[in-house]
């Protein structure tokens, strides 16, 4: 099964990018084929649809073509304000905007619908960021996204690493791998 990993974070010492990278190595340990991105990689500009029309950005198409290939997602949310980042939006806007002038993405969910999603999120608080799931989800279901109803939120997350990036605690391991389990499971029944 292809997964799609990526954190709402470009932070240099981000928690939400440790826990993809540790999601993106569980699952490979699990047999699932990973593609785990960092979204400072992709040179995406705040959406707007005059910038748009003239012509879609070659990172966000990379981006679409990435979404299209993967039928399992899994999204490491930072919490802001009791959401999720103007990053996620911002990347998921661009992700489901139709290109008009391309038949084949003229699509407003090529890339996302019918994709399995699990969600998970990291913070310094005790929720773990939970509040931002509750904003992500609707959105990820108006995308057409399966969303794993297996969730994780790893609080306090300033002592859940240790020095190698791994997460110290074997119930959070263990929680991570749930989201994953489910993920994999369902993408490969609606295959
Ligand atoms: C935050 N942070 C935060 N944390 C939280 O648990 N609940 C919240 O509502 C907020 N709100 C918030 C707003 C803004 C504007 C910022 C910049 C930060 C703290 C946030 O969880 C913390 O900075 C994390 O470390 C961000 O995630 P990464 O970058 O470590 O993945």
């Amino acid at each position: 099964m292809k997964l799609l990993v990526f954190a709402g974070s470009t932070r240099q010492h981000s928690w939400n990018r440790k826990l993809a990278a540790v999601t993106a190595s569980m699952a490979r340990a699990s047999g699932a084929q990973v593609t785990h991105i960092e979204l400072a990689d992709f040179d995406v500009p705040l959406y707007n649809a005059d910038l748009e029309a003239r012509g879609t950005p070659p990172d966000v198409m990379r981006l679409k073509q990435l979404g299209h290939e993967h039928p399992a997602w899994i999204i490491c949310t930072p919490e802001y304000n009791a959401s999720y980042p103007a990053l996620l939006k911002n990347t998921l806007d661009w992700i489901s905007s139709p290109v008009t002038s391309d038949p084949v993405w003229n699509d407003d969910f090529r890339a996302t619908r019918g994709k399995v999603v699990g969600v998970l999120s990291a913070s310094p608080g005790a929720l773990g960021g939970l509040r931002s799931q509750s904003h992500l989800v609707p959105l990820l279901l108006n995308l057409h996204f399966w969303v794993a109803p297996t969730n994780y939120a790893l609080g306090r997350a300033a002592d859940a690493f240790d020095a190698q990036g791994q997460l110290v605690a074997d119930a959070s391991r263990h929680k991570v791998q749930a989201v994953i389990d489910q993920v994999l499971w369902a993408a490969d029944r609606l295959a």
